[in-house]
């Protein structure tokens, strides 16, 4: 039994998916799980693009020999040394020993510091093209996106753009592999947003050069390494993925980010919210003390106006809206309005810390700052009002 899907005529899926919930890169939750995506194209010779993480290694072995059919492996590309595609590499030589790797020089060095195994590569480098039959291979350079040695890989005669990372998402494929197989506007959105912004969102500039290098070529499909394959209608994809990498904000609504630690700050936050929907504004509010970092990160990078509030913390910004801060610090998150509620009960110190990080921000407008002394008095509501009409000026 296995899971191969037809990609087309010549190309098959042979990737397989992790559905338990567990960290992906040991660090972010993906409760619908994720895939790790893998294709073969069956020509005159035969190409693998890409292996798989070592947690569905079983599967991916399973599905490739069942798509060779007996047929010998000629080809595998690399298209980047991550172990989330590359850990099962060795294993991938192992079993099929006559195997050609096909990488750039910078991903040949990366194999020799991962694995022992002797090889002798196909190396490529920008523009080179291979000839696989009635296939011709181009290899596309996109570094950073997101490790230095990543390449596309793309077939002019079907169209198709071997992605690598990008254009990806977290998320399980459960059989159905083609966007438009799934609901992506209900259940795949936020994932391609939190997946862009936590994974690739601080390489914005090499996603947009990217985006540059590859807008020449008549792309029919997109086939990245994890979730869903594009084919036919790409504009929502590129478009978002041109969006992001820019930074520009989706929306206009109010996102609030808060910590409390007795719930005087929520209810601050609560009056904050209640004012802005009075203004007719939408307002999404998170609380990171429940919430995965990695959640919030995508709605600031969703959300054009941004409402801070937090405690002082050991004389110091409450952790979890620092982590935060340094994660969207990391992630060069630019071009945002933020107003900051702090809360202190005899030396109120966040805010001034906060601006500090902001500062360090490319094109963060600081709106406005409201100390609370324990708790918000009702002398206070006219302050706050202010805050919030000046974030959403
Ligand atoms: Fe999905 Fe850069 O690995």
């Amino acid at each position: 039994m296995n899971s191969v899907r037809r990609i087309n005529e010549d190309y098959c899926y042979v990737g397989a998916s992790e559905r338990s919930p567990r960290l992906f890169e040991n660090l972010f939750p993906v409760p619908r799980g994720v895939s790790y995506n893998s294709y073969l194209l069956r020509d005159e010779k035969t190409v693998l693009f890409d292996t798989v993480d070592r947690a569905v290694g079983d599967a991916f072995f399973e599905n490739l020999s069942a798509a060779l059919g007996g047929r010998k492996l000629d080809y595998a590309v690399v298209s980047h040394m991550e172990p989330d595609h590359a850990a099962t590499l060795a294993e991938l030589v192992l079993r099929y020993p006559g195997v050609k790797l096909v990488c750039n020089a910078k991903s040949a060095n990366m194999i020799r510091q991962f694995f022992d195994f002797d090889f002798d590569p196909l190396l490529v480098a920008e523009g080179e093209e291979l000839s696989v039959g009635e296939h011709t291979l181009k290899f596309i350079m996109a570094p950073m996106v997101h490790w230095p040695e990543v390449m596309f890989t793309f077939d002019e005669r079907d169209g198709i753009l071997f992605s690598a990372d990008a254009f990806g998402a977290f998320g399980a494929l459960e059989g159905s592999i083609f966007a438009d197989e799934l609901d992506i506007a209900s259940e795949w959105q936020d994932d391609y947003l939190r997946y862009y912004s936590n994974i690739v969102g601080k390489y914005g500039a090499q996603v947009q050069a990217a985006l540059k290098k590859t807008a020449g070529l008549d792309i029919r499909m997109i086939c990245p390494l994890h979730g869903p394959v594009w084919r036919g209608e790409l504009t929502r994809l590129l478009e978002k993925h041109d969006r992001w990498s820019k930074w520009e904000p989706e929306t206009d609504d109010v996102l609030i980010v808060y910590s409390t630690v007795y719930g005087n700050t929520e209810r601050a936050v609560a009056q904050a919210a209640a004012y802005l929907a009075e203004r007719g504004r939408r307002v999404r509010t998170i609380n990171i003390c429940t919430t995965d970092r990695s959640y919030t990160v995508a709605e600031m990078f969703r959300a054009k106006n941004i409402l801070l509030a937090t405690t002082t913390y050991n004389n110091g910004i409450y952790p979890a809206m620092e982590y935060l801060l340094d994660d969207i610090a990391a992630l060069t998150l630019r071009d945002r309005r933020v107003g900051i509620i702090e809360n202190g009960t005899w030396a109120p110190a966040a805010a001034k810390l906060i601006s500090a990080k902001l500062d360090t921000m490319k094109n963060i407008e600081v709106a406005g700052v409201l100390t609370v002394k324990s708790a918000l008095k009702p002398e206070q509501e006219a302050q706050l009002q202010e805050l919030c009409d000046a974030l959403i000026s």
